[in-house]
């Protein structure tokens, strides 16, 4: 049952809203990683390559991220993997099946804006999934919120307990650095820029109301508790400012301390640990190479349990044979690297050319099957019609694919031949008729569809065969042939739900 103890592998991701400061606190964790040299070069790098493909444009139309990626730091014998997760709400799903290969996260909040729609909805996935949180409360050094007011915001908008481990001492124009609770000591802002440059001052005076604060905040909230955090019951909470490097070391070292080394995973035949001595992982990512001119995929693979090794052979779910990983990638800041080994908790990228999905298990023996990587009911459906009633082939495999990929959920209506596609955001949308066109060569409009949600049916098999003879109008199959009913609103499916409780109408899709 151990809990692979001795691992130095972190792995985590950052939950925020957009504009929150994700963007600017990876660079800086990456920047103290020593894993890139100069700021910016986050966002450079991601223009660079996103011109590299053309759906990508959207991307760089709309000036946000919608591929995820990984990227590995070391620090102080620490191996750090942050697994990138696009920041805009049109586009979760994605970020939501990365956040089933993350340990922990640190959720960044505005200290002027506080907990916000998409912090809200990446914080119950987390939930979902019991992954333990670090609150980082960013942009102390602009005018925000009281500390008081966004700590009993968390606990209160997210039923947690809050335990405070710094404080700003003052914010905006009066700004004059971070108490960390820990040690007594002030990191002070230096020069014009007024950052964080290494300067602490190990006793400090403190102006007397927040001396005062301090001591309310040290007394008025639950002291750090190891196993309440790793439950998701508790999240420490750190004040900072990413964009001044306030705060960030100690998130660092919060990680390295407190955050859970690799988890184990469940699967068909029970739990699977770290220890456990064969290579197993799932895949939780499948992206487009960048070259449109290639099929190429790059499937994500979170290790789960063994040491691999380049060139191993291992066999995916989905497919029953073996095969040779001969150029896996791990996707260090800097550049992409060769893998020659790497352990549970690491992130490899295998290239492929589509026979890896989303949800596959990958083991040597090909005697695992995890479970546990959900689908997610779409929020938008739209019907796809064909300008060319001729590529119907086509269109079927680019659906095909694409859901493979995750980019949409594909549905086939028992009735009807129109397709019917669902995504969690509109910019999926935009991406798949973007693709369709480009790697297909098949042009699509989409059309409102007349049901607004999803659910997945699970139940004895003649329970639902007899409940689709009355409701065949509303049954469709996914890509994998299982029934799914196709709901004109929610009160439909609360109604249907009761009419027939001894059917699941499921929101999520267990693979
Ligand atoms: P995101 O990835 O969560 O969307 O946020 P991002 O880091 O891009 O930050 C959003 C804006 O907030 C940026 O300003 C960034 O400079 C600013 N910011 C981030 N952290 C801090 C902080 O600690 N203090 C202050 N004062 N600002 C912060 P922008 O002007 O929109 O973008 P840019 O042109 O500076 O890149």
């Amino acid at each position: 049952m151990s809990n692979a103890p001795t691992s130095n592998r972190r792995t985590f991701a950052i939950i925020s809203h957009p504009d929150a400061g994700k963007t600017t606190l990876t660079e800086k964790l990456l920047l103290q990683g020593g894993a890139i040299h100069l700021a910016g070069e986050v966002k450079a790098r991601g223009q660079a390559r996103r011109a590299r493909s053309d759906w990508m444009k959207i991307e760089q139309q709309r000036g946000i991220s919608v591929t995820s990626s990984v990227m590995t730091f070391e620090k102080n014998g620490i191996t750090f993997n942050l697994l990138d997760t696009p920041g805009h709400e049109d586009f979760s799903e994605d970020t939501y099946r990365t956040l089933t290969a993350v340990d922990s996260a640190i959720m960044v909040i505005d200290a002027a804006k506080g907990i916000e729609p998409q912090t809200r909805k990446l914080f119950e996935v987390c939930r979902l999934r019991s992954v333990p949180i670090i609150t980082f409360v960013n942009k102390v050094d602009r005018e925000g919120r009281s500390p008081f007011e966004t700590l009993d915001e968390v606990a209160d908008a997210l039923a947690l307990d809050v335990s405070p481990q710094s404080w700003p001492v003052g914010m905006g124009g009066i700004f004059e650095g971070i108490l960390d609770f820990a040690t007594g000591s002030v990191s002070r802002p230096e020069g014009d820029s007024k950052e964080f440059l290494g300067k602490r001052d190990p006793s400090p005076e403190l102006p007397a109301d927040i001396a005062e604060e301090a001591e309310l905040a040290r007394a008025g909230y639950p002291e750090f508790d190891l196993e309440a955090y790793r439950h998701g019951d508790l999240t420490p909470v750190f004040f900072g400012s990413a964009l001044k490097n306030f705060g960030v070391t100690e998130l660092i070292d919060a990680i390295a301390r407190f955050a859970p080394p690799p988890r184990p995973q469940p699967s068909e035949a029970g739990v699977i640990n770290p220890d456990y001595n064969e290579v197993t992982g799932f895949i939780f990512k499948v992206q487009a190479n960048m070259d449109p001119q290639h099929r190429d995929r790059i499937a994500f693979m979170r290790m789960v349990s063994g040491t691999f090794k380049r060139g191993m052979k291992l066999t995916p779910s989905g497919l029953g044979k073996p095969i040779a990983v001969h150029s896996p990638i791990l996707f260090f800041a800097q550049d992409r690297e060769i893998a020659d080994t790497a352990e549970a908790g690491d992130i490899i990228g295998i290239p492929n050319h589509g026979t890896l999905r989303v949800g596959d298990t990958l083991s040597e023996k090909n005697a695992v099957r995890f479970t546990g990587l959900p689908n997610f009911a779409p929020e938008i459906l739209r019907r796809v019609v064909l300008k060319d009633p001729t590529k119907t082939k086509q269109l079927r495999k680019a659906l095909d694919d694409l859901s493979e990929e995750g980019v949409i959920q594909v549905f086939y209506p028992e009735l009807g031949g129109q397709w019917i596609v669902g995504v969690v955001g509109q910019l999926q949308l935009d991406v798949l008729v973007s693709r369709l066109e480009a790697e297909y060569k098949v042009e699509a409009a989409l059309e409102a569809a007349p049901f607004d949600t999803a659910r997945w049916l699970k139940g004895d098999e003649k329970v639902i065969d007899a409940f689709a003879q009355f409701n065949r109008t509303n049954l469709a199959k996914d890509r994998d042939g299982d029934p799914v009913f196709l709901a004109r609103s929610a009160w439909d499916v609360g109604y249907q739900q009761e009419k027939n409780p001894e059917i699941a109408f499921n929101a999520t899709k267990e693979r």
